[in-house]
């Protein structure tokens, strides 16, 4: 079982992470409420549509769903989504909340016909209630053993069918017979593209009532790594900075408020230079070990991998190897260091 990723200390400098109640607040507010105002993921919201109709046409609820990708791009939004086209009522649960097998009987046992059943951080599922899933999810019924040594007896309960929809930020913890549970579909969310993540902050600044300048607009879509969680939480502290300094969200307005996060142009935040000024000077640039790394930044490995590393990784700056994580000369040139001669530039 992984290790929880820890609150960063540094959660408000770090636009990935912010604190767990800025998180709620932002997402209730400004989490898309039908499928027109969920910008981008085309491809998934296509194959969802497909699901969705043929299952209704059929009269059943949709099949079992997983969602993955790094935090912040969307999965916990498409549960909600599915729920209101299908009518559903959804039951939201994570896996470390469920502890014993009664957490979860109680929850199957109390589910109406057509429910939606979400499962966030479903890779934090210990296995004996994975074990109680397979049975639900195949063949819609729970099987709970009562007593124990030889007077011990199964009891089957049938269930009301119903869709589990899982997350995971960590689709390589999930064990494989759990992964082959989901027949409606597992997928992956992508990063989105600078236009969608602009179009998400002029619906976000209308939301909120902050009317943003274009160059705004694209100043923070170009330093929010990507995800739609950063972009609202960067327009957030922009509008702050301008309400603040009695001035209108413009370009310069942007940029300011995001020199004082310390984002650069990349949307690094200070924990992401950190990691990269270890990475290279601390072990001339890689291959190192995750767990070395992590020992050196005193972070939980699986914070670095899950929330420093796949932003990273999709801009080029780190590559993982087999023998372990490698600064790329993009993260050389972006810290403005000069790059290692590469073996054939050394042969010259
Ligand atoms: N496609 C989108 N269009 C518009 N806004 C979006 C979109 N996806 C996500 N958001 C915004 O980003 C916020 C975060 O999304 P969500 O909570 O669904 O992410 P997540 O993938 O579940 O993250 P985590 O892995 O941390 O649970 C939402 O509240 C919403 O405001
Ligand atoms: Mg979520």
């Amino acid at each position: 079982m992984s290790t929880p990723p820890k609150q960063s200390s540094d959660a408000l400098a770090h636009p990935a992470k912010p604190s767990a109640d800025i998180t709620a607040s932002l997402d209730k507010t400004l989490r898309p409420s039908s499928w027109d105002e969920y910008i981008g993921q085309e491809t998934l919201k296509k194959n969802l549509h497909i699901l969705i109709e043929a299952a209704k046409e059929r009269g059943h609820p949709p099949e079992h769903l997983l969602f993955y990708g790094p935090p912040g791009l969307g999965k916990t939004t498409l549960a909600h989504l599915i729920a209101r086209e299908t009518d559903a009522q959804i039951r939201i649960t994570s896996g470390p909340a469920l502890e014993r097998v009664g957490d979860i009987a109680a929850i199957l046992t109390n589910l109406s016909p057509g429910d939606i059943l979400f499962i966030d951080e479903i890779h934090r599922l210990n296995k004996t209630i994975e074990e109680v899933l397979y049975p639900a999810l195949e063949s819609g019924s729970l099987d709970i053993i009562i007593g124990k040594g030889p007077s011990a007896r199964t009891l089957q309960i049938d269930l009301p069918p119903f869709t589990l929809i899982a997350a995971t930020t960590r689709i390589s913890l999930l064990s494989g017979p759990m992964r082959s549970r989901f027949s409606g579909g597992t997928h992956r969310l992508e990063f989105y593209t600078d236009d969608e993540i602009a179009r998400i902050i002029e619906r976000s600044s209308a939301i909120l009532g902050a009317p943003i300048h274009e160059e705004g607009v694209r100043e923070i879509a170009r330093r929010s790594r990507q995800t739609p969680r950063t972009a609202n939480y960067l327009l957030k502290r922009c509008r702050d900075y301008a309400q603040v300094h009695k001035r209108a969200v413009s370009a310069d307005a942007v940029s300011e408020a995001l020199a004082l996060l310390a984002i650069d142009e990349r949307g690094l935040g200070p924990a992401d230079r950190v990691l990269l000024e270890t990475l290279i000077g601390k072990f001339g640039g890689g291959p190192v070990g995750l767990s070395t790394l992590a020992a050196a930044l005193a972070e939980e490995a699986a914070t670095i991998e899950e929330v420093y590393e796949p932003y990273l990784i999709q801009q080029g700056l780190i590559e993982r190897t087999p023998r372990g994580r490698v600064a790329t000369e993009h993260a050389y040139r972006h810290l403005g260091e000069t790059p290692p001669p590469t073996a054939q530039e050394r042969l010259l």
